[in-house]
């Protein structure tokens, strides 16, 4: 081979440099970069199929030919690895474009949950009576009508049944259940504040509910007994005041309950009305207590639950169970008694019912009333917890939006 020989062969070598680097240039991806990898510098490729030309010159050629190829193998091993790693930053970048996220978006909160409104007033005048020595205590929101008004001085024939209608169960016959059962059952009636069973809880399993015989249970210092048989009507309880009786029947004075617990009326709901509400229900029997008492305890809780300034008064009002019987309100605590919308210019807001326990009452569950007296009173939780928090709407309370219930913690 000549000289000319050898400077072709390298001058083949840089054309084929000068056109792979500019179609290199060109290379659109990765996938075509491959084919030009194969191309060129594939083992069949333009690169090898030249340099196999080396093996063809003489002796004198090859080491500058050789040297020649080295540094155009060299150099497009080198725009290679460099238009590889141009190729992939770019595809890296296109990846993470369409994969952006925004992180200024708002996150998913963790929402804490929170006791219902109710239930919350409700514990709080539970931790005010119990501060006061009562026990809290459940009773059954289904009742003989006989407890709900009967025994609490209210005959079939009394008038005042009838601002009380409420929701009867039909065909009950008398209790068919054995006593020892009955106790069982009630074992979870008292419950001793925010123990172990709930206030409001029905303590009969739902077998002994409804068609098969309601056998009502009475209460007696945490152990239940048995009430007397009773029979007649079956009904939902119009208010907490049956708890009074079943009490009495089973515990001896001194007596200090607080009872708070669903009740239900027949009545058409509106914003201040609903069927189905809650109510608590103070009781105290003793040898010697008095209005005062009364007074004392309930002017005690309206001033833990709405400011010490808030003063109560008794206005007279007839309750048939109670002699003599009062409605009690307090100072209003929006304008602190002056007058205002919220006690619609009276200066006072009327929360519930109270008075001494009626003689009759007394009578009824075996108490001689010329050695006790007792007091009770009243109140609905909805009611004050409309007052509480300014609310105007009674069917809020049970709508169950988060958005209105959270507000009131
Ligand atoms: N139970 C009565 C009612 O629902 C309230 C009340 C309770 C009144 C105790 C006096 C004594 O209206």
């Amino acid at each position: 081979m000549t000289t000319s020989e050898k400077s072709v062969l390298i001058d083949d070598l840089h054309a084929l440099e000068r056109e792979a680097l500019a179609k290199l240039a060109t290379v659109p991806d990765e996938r075509g970069l491959e084919e030009w990898r194969v191309e060129v510098l594939g083992r069949r490729g333009t690169l090898a199929e030249l340099l196999r030309g080396l093996a063809t010159l003489s002796p004198e050629a090859r080491p500058a030919a050789g040297a020649a190829g080295n540094r155009v193998k060299g150099a497009l091993e080198a725009a290679y690895a460099e238009r590889q790693r141009g190729l992939r930053a770019q595809s890296r970048a296109r990846e993470l474009e369409a994969e952006r996220i925004d992180v200024t978006l708002p996150g998913r909160g963790v929402h804490l949950g929170q006791l219902h409104p109710i239930t919350q007033l409700r514990r709080e005048v539970e931790r005010v009576f119990i501060r006061l020595g009562f026990s809290v205590v459940d009773g059954p929101e289904v009742e003989y009508d006989r407890y709900n008004f009967t025994l609490l001085n209210m005959p079939p024939d009394h008038p005042a049944r009838d601002i009380q209608d409420t929701f009867y169960v039909a065909n009950v016959g008398a209790p068919s259940r054995a006593p020892a059962t009955a106790a069982a059952a009630a074992a979870g009636a008292v419950s001793p504040g925010d123990g172990a069973a709930p206030a409001g809880t029905d303590p009969l399993p739902p077998s002994e509910r409804g068609a098969g015989g309601h056998v009502p249970v009475g209460v007696d210092g945490g152990k239940a007994k048995m009430a007397t048989p009773a029979g007649g009507e079956v009904l939902l309880r119009t208010q907490t005041s049956p708890m009074q009786i079943r009490v009495m029947e089973c515990q001896k004075p001194p007596i200090r309950v607080l009872i708070p617990g669903r009740v239900y009326r027949n009545e058409a709901t509106d914003a201040a009305h609903e069927s189905q509400f809650s109510q608590v229900e103070g009781l105290c029997v003793d040898e010697r207590t008095t209005m005062g008492d009364l007074r004392g305890c309930l002017t005690f809780m309206i001033r833990t639950l709405f400011g010490s300034e808030r003063e109560v008064r008794f206005r007279c009002g007839y309750f048939p169970f109670v002699e003599p019987g009062a409605e009690f309100d307090m100072s209003c605590h929006v304008c602190g008694g002056q007058g205002c919308r919220t006690c619609k210019g009276t200066g006072w807001i009327e929360i519930g019912g109270c008075g001494m326990v009626h003689p009759i009452v007394l009578e009824n569950v075996g108490l001689d009333p010329s050695r006790y007296s007792g007091w009770a009173f009243g109140f609905g939780f909805e009611r004050m917890a409309l007052i509480r928090y300014g609310v105007d709407d009674i069917r809020l309370f049970y709508g169950n939006d988060l958005r209105f219930l959270q507000q009131l913690r």
